[in-house]
């Protein structure tokens, strides 16, 4: 018989990459989903559609970078990125309702080049924001910036997962533990997992040359999600609030961490 060991289950190996040659498609990967982002800054307005923000990045990435929008027919998505509105967590599909004054919307941008994909999000607002608004998608970017500081050799994804969550809860916010960070490299979603929540001192020990997202959901109220829309693709707040996430596809290094997503604006 088989001796009762915990986890005995065999893991698919978690992404690693150790020729050049692949990280340096994952840097042209990262760096092209990060450019789809930024270029789409000027057109999220009150009025514009999410399917045209959608329409915009697909023909971007398709026409000017020669890339693919890797959401598109993934089991089953209708389009070319996920477009979530005010209270939907993640996995909005883009559509024909326009955009009102103060809305926040999730763009979640993935793309494949050359076999490698690299996959960003971040919260654009139609018009100005209510402070409320932008406090909770500050702590959200936030909580992402202290997780990636923390990836290193040696750390472990509990140790990481437990920060954001401490890091949410001491604003007040709820953090979403249906949807995880993944590993990313020539698949979309692959080995480990990364909960945005955890018990420090466990979980998976981060070595070189790991590709992976971490890419935190924090609620306003609570964290409790429900599912609705074509194949229950798209995650709401149960409670009806808002949510907020933001998302890099990083490599950890010899001593630390490269944001492959990196956008220029953004410092860490
Ligand atoms: N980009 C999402 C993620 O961060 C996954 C979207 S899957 C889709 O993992 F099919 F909805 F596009
Ligand atoms: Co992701
Ligand atoms: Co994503």
């Amino acid at each position: 018989g088989r001796v009762d060991v915990p986890n005995w289950t065999p893991r698919p190996a978690a992404t690693r990459f150790t020729d050049i040659s692949d990280i340096e498609g994952m840097r042209t990967a990262g760096k092209l989903a990060g450019e789809v982002l930024t270029m789409l800054e000027e057109y999220v307005v009150p009025g514009v559609t999410t399917d045209q923000l959608d329409i915009i990045a697909h023909n971007y990435i398709v026409s000017v970078q020669g890339a693919i929008p890797a959401p598109l027919n993934y089991h089953g998505f209708p389009k070319s990125c996920c477009t979530s509105v005010n209270d939907v967590i993640c996995h909005g599909i883009p559509n024909e309702k326009p955009l009102k004054k103060g809305d926040a919307v999730n763009i979640d941008i993935t793309i494949i080049k050359d076999g490698y994909y690299g996959d960003t999000s971040k919260m654009f607002f139609a018009g100005p924001a209510a402070p409320h608004v932008e406090r909770l998608c500050k702590v959200t970017q936030e909580s992402l910036y202290l997780a990636i500081k923390m990836v290193k050799p040696g750390a472990r994804l509990g140790d990481i997962g437990a920060a954001i969550s401490d890091y949410a809860h001491k604003h007040h916010y709820s953090v979403v533990e249906e949807y995880c960070g993944h590993g990313v490299g020539t698949t979309f979603h692959g080995e480990p997992q990364v909960a945005h929540y955890g018990k420090p001192g466990t979980g998976v020990i981060l070595e070189e040359g790991m590709t992976l997202t971490i890419e935190p959901m924090i609620n306003a109220g609570k964290k409790q999600v429900k599912h609705t829309g074509p194949d229950n693709w798209i995650a709401k707040t149960k409670d009806g609030r808002l949510s907020a996430q933001y998302e890099h596809t990083l490599l950890v290094t010899a001593d630390g961490v490269e944001v492959l997503t990196l956008r220029p604006e953004e410092t860490i």
